[in-house]
């Protein structure tokens, strides 16, 4: 775990602990005896502490948090680095994160490479950094950058890190450690950041709270960071250091930071398919082609552009295609204008599109992915035709949001080659992408469409094939809920307000208005079954017409609207519906709790391989506030008793659908965990 090697008088310290050189327990034992030792050997003059592999540390080991771990603890080990009569350099490559970087600011010069990525990214994972972090960042880089770097979480490169006075020198990987040796040698004493004193205007602290108000609303951790760097700009280091420590206690034992520390995991244990073996063979996809210039063709292709993968996109009117081109164009302008592209790259991604009205130009591609409208008939037609263009060992993707993946593979001769590739709209914006897996999908196609999605910055999740795959069926019960609420009595923004409170981007009802009230809608006018119809009928199709549930002003914000509410009360009378109050206890039930529902039977079913797939779902795909971990998590919060009691009582108003799924009722019942054994 700790490797030392003499250099004539300096003394070289190695972490080594793959993947990621965690900062565990045995890590800081190592440390700390190499540290304490090195102070009583007079051979040792000076010492170098770096990593070993690709980076200097991750940070501390986040399996520990929450449980008792063995001295010393992070915190104490940085002030004893801090604390050596021997000068202690970092060669820092690759990447220090939180605990990483703390480790570096605890030593008493920094060297590194220009593409290392420094950062304390704590905060993502609802904390502050404890090892000190908070009290000497600040002292190093002043308070405004280092309240920017911690309550961000972004890391900065090396580069920058020198420019701000971060790091002391910059080195090439291949010389770090030798020059990082020779400036150790040429120290006459450590220079220690604590001994600094660091201040600041005190309405430096509340302009930057006021500024990122509605970036860390409801958020435990950022307002934690912003007191502790202020308690560096104004108490002793060793006051301000037993500060952070206790608000780095809170934060660790609140159900936000257990909830992000959640997320962390989950997002990495998604990308594992159950019974894959790690070195199958994938398949290589150099040029994709996309069969729809339409708004999801068009945001499907942008990513594979954007990672440098030529797109083929086909249409079948010129008029469609120049107008799908446009948007994509239009797209990469607007993310130029705001400074988050170049020119150059622009153009570099345009070069790489080849529009065309003939099916043959698939020909040549390593995936196709048919992103057309939702008709089984249409769909089908198109992989008959793929079947007779596409190159043998071509994968054949649908984007389907609800339909069967295997009944479209029946149009094939080849349904081993056949899987869902959903992604969400803005597609080339939402991180989701829903990797459907057939009945005949050979594995290696699943495998390929995982490592493709994430190739492309997407956080993909295996789902089995059922109506709406995991997130849109239970989107389903959701939407249906606060549609008939509404019928029943309560108004759009007392549906919509109950996720809100949870920490949602908008309710179920706003969210319709959003994507468009018209999705799915039969386009008769003449034929009102349902809410939707009628606002349909009546022109109301959510934001873009300026109206749906809601009015939306120029923009796009909400109101109460009039004539939604007409057209409800008009449907409920006709349904002869009386209204009645309707609390926030029932809203609850039919449009959270019934989701969790939904997906308790998508686990149970093995349509999901997790629990915690599930709430990447939602975390990626729907809004879901991460800081409350995924509708799963968050149910066991919660408690699975009080989910399943509370159904239990609005079993009449969820719907002749409704049912309680077995495995959630068995949880409830033996309080157990819809994680398995090791719960949430
Ligand atoms: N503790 C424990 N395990 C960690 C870890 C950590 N800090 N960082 C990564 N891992 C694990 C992952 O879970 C994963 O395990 P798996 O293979 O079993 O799924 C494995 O290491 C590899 O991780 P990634 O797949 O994420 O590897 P990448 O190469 O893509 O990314 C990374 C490397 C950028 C270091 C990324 O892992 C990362 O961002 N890690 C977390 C960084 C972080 O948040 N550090 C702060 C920790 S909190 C702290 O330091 C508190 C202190 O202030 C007191």
């Amino acid at each position: 775990m700790i490797k030392t090697q003499l250099h004539d008088d300096v003394l070289e310290v190695v972490i080594d602990n793959p993947p990621v050189n965690a900062l565990g327990a045995r890590v800081r034992q190592g440390l700390w005896a190499a540290i304490a030792d090195a102070q009583t050997d007079t051979a040792v003059k000076a010492i170098v502490i770096r990593g070993a592999g690709k980076l200097l540390s991750g940070g501390a080991d986040i399996t520990e948090f929450g449980k008792t771990t063995a001295e010393p603890g992070l915190p104490e080990l940085v002030d004893a680095i801090e604390a050596s009569a021997k000068p202690v350099v970092a060669a820092i490559h690759g990447i220090a994160l939180g605990g990483g970087l703390e480790v570096a600011l605890g030593c008493h010069y920094r060297i590194a490479t220009a593409n290392t990525k420094l950062g304390l990214p704590e905060v993502t994972l609802g904390l502050l950094p404890g090892a000190g972090g908070t009290q000497r960042l600040p002292r190093v880089i002043g308070v405004e950058a280092a309240l920017d770097m911690i309550v961000s979480g972004s890391p900065i490169s090396g580069k920058r890190a020198a420019d701000i006075g971060l790091v002391d020198r910059l080195a090439e990987e291949g010389t770090l450690l030798a020059e990082a040796i020779s400036f150790a040698r040429a120290l006459d004493a450590p220079r220690r950041t604590g001994d600094v004193s660091v201040s600041a205007d005190p309405a430096i602290f509340e302009a930057f709270a006021a500024q990122n108000a509605r970036k860390i609303a409801g958020l435990d951790a950022p307002s934690a960071c912003i007191k502790a760097v202020r308690a560096a700009s104004e108490l002793p280091i060793g006051q301000g250091l037993e500060k952070e420590r206790a608000l780095f206690a809170e934060l660790v034992a609140g159900t936000q930071s257990k909830a992000l520390r959640h997320v962390f995991f989950a997002e990495r244990a998604a990308a594992k398919i159950d019974g894959m073996p790690k070195d199958i063979a994938m398949r290589s996809i150099d040029k994709v082609g996309v069969i729809g210039a339409g708004t999801m063709g068009g945001g499907i292709s942008m990513n594979f552009l954007s990672a440098g993968i030529p797109v083929t996109i086909v249409e079948m009117a010129q008029e469609a295609l120049d107008r799908g081109v446009s948007t994509i164009r239009k797209n990469y302008e607007a993310t130029a204008a705001k400074g988050r592209l170049t020119a150059d790259q622009v153009e570099k991604a345009m070069s790489l599109l080849t529009p065309s009205l003939a099916f043959d130009a698939l020909a040549d591609c390593d995936l196709v992915i048919e992103a057309v409208y939702e008709n089984m008939d249409v769909k089908k037609d198109i992989f008959a035709r793929l079947d007779g263009t596409a190159k043998p060992g071509a994968m054949l993707a649908s984007n389907t949001s609800y339909l069967s993946v295997d009944e479209i593979a029946t149009a094939t001769k080849r349904p081993q080659d056949v899987l869902g590739l959903h992604f969400f709209s803005p597609a080339n914006i939402m991180k989701l992408v829903e990797v459907v897996r057939g009945a005949e999908t050979a594995p290696e196609v699943l495998a390929t469409g995982m490592d493709l999605a994430r190739r492309i910055g997407k956080a993909p999740v295996v789902s089995g094939v059922c109506y709406g795959f995991i997130g849109n069926r239970m989107l389903t019960p959701r939407l249906d809920g606060a549609i008939e609420m509404l019928v029943e009595g309560a108004t759009p923004d007392q549906v919509d307000q109950v996720s809100v409170a949870l920490g949602m981007p908008m309710g179920p009802l706003q969210m319709i208005d959003l994507a468009g009230v018209d999705i799915g809608w039969h386009r008769d006018p003449t034929r009102i079954e349902s809410v939707r119809d009628a606002l349909n009928a009546a022109g109301r199709w959510g934001q873009k017409t300026g109206g749906g549930f809601y009015d939306y002003d120029e923009k796009r914000r909400p109101s109460a609207s009039a004539a939604a509410q007409a057209i409800v009360e008009q449907f409920r009378t006709e349904a002869g519906i009386a209204p009645r109050e309707i609390t926030d206890e029932e809203i609850v039930a039919r449009t959270l709790y019934a989701i969790v529902n939904e997906g308790a039977k998508i686990l149970e079913e093995g349509i999901a391989q997790r629990a915690s797939d599930i709430d990447v779902v939602w975390l990626n795909g729907y809004g879901w506030p991460r800081h409350t971990g995924g509708p799963m998590f968050w149910a066991e919060q919660v408690g699975l008793e009080k989910v399943v009691d509370t159904l239990n009582r609005y079993r009449d108003r969820l719907g002749p659908g409704f049912s309680l799924s077995p495995l959630l009722a068995q949880c409830a019942a033996q309080g157990g965990s819809l994680f398995g054994d090791a719960g949430a």
